[in-house]
């Protein structure tokens, strides 16, 4: 990669649910770019190991509390970024949460909650962060959808309805911002060494790996670097789109 491709200098970026897994590397990755990076936890504690995680790898960045279910909490994580480093120009939609059971069993609380953490929140984070972009004349909204979205997968019908809904609002929001140059775009995980498939039984991820032509979970660096490379200069032509990043278990 050329240095002023990766070159995010100047930039603010604000990354949702980085404690831990994707979230984090991508923090980190964008961070290693030169942006300023407020990564969020959804408590205290959590900020504060974020903060000193970007301060031991020599990132100008800083912890916040966020839930992204709640508009009030949204406005002062906002605020707080904005007071601390200036307006984010750059949101990663990355928050999100699994609730799975096969659909008879679904609960309505289980279904309203992830939609709810992981497609209205991207709605709520974009109206925030977005009248700071188009004034700007320069955005990125990067929304972490999941393959799922696309093959579906029995047992995580919220899940699916959320992440294909997350990339519908992904082309209809870049129709509307394309003018004020914002792009938007979505990342499409496969599966991915993280805590949420570190949960799942170990039979299920012995079946998922014959799915997977690389015959391997992805890393979560490996999904850092694909919207480092939208958030950067060699993607800035690339708006509405969904890049699948899943090892081949899904080709569109
Ligand atoms: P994770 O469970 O390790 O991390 C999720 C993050 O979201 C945490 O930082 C958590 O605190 C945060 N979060 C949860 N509820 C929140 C709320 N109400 N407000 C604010 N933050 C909240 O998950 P992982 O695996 O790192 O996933 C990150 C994203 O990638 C999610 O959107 C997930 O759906 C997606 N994804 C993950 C895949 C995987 O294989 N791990 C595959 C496809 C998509």
């Amino acid at each position: 990669m050329r240095k002023d491709d990766a070159d995010l200098a100047g930039k603010v970026a604000l990354v949702t649910g980085s404690s831990r897994g994707i979230g984090r590397a991508i923090a980190l990755r964008l961070g290693a770019a030169g942006a300023k990076v407020a990564g969020t936890a959804t408590t205290e504690q959590g900020a504060q190991a974020i903060s000193d995680f970007f301060s031991s790898n020599g990132i100008d960045g800083v912890g916040l509390v966020l839930d992204v279910t709640s508009s009030q909490s949204v406005d002062s994580a906002l605020q707080a970024v904005t007071e601390r480093f200036g307006s984010p120009l750059i949101l990663v939609n990355n928050a999100g949460i699994t609730r799975d059971n096969l659909f008879v069993r679904m609960r309505e609380v289980d279904w309203d909650q992830v939609i709810n953490t992981n497609l209205s929140s991207a709605y709520r984070m974009a109206r925030a962060c977005v009248r700071s972009m188009t004034r700007s004349q320069w955005g990125r909204i990067i929304n972490i959808s999941s393959v799922v979205g696309s093959m579906g997968n029995a047992g995580q019908v919220n899940y699916a309805a959320a992440k294909a809904g997350m990339e519908g609002l992904t082309r209809a929001l870049a129709r509307e911002l394309g003018g004020r140059q914002v792009t938007v775009n979505a990342v499409a995980p496969g599966f991915i060494d993280t805590d949420m498939t570190r949960a799942l039984p170990e039979k299920t991820r012995a079946q998922i790996l014959e799915t997977i032509p690389l015959g391997r979970l992805g890393q979560a660096d490996e999904i850092a670097a694909v919207v480092a490379f939208l958030a950067g200069r060699s993607g800035g032509y690339i708006t509405g789109e969904t890049l699948h990043v899943n090892g081949g278990m899904f080709m569109s």
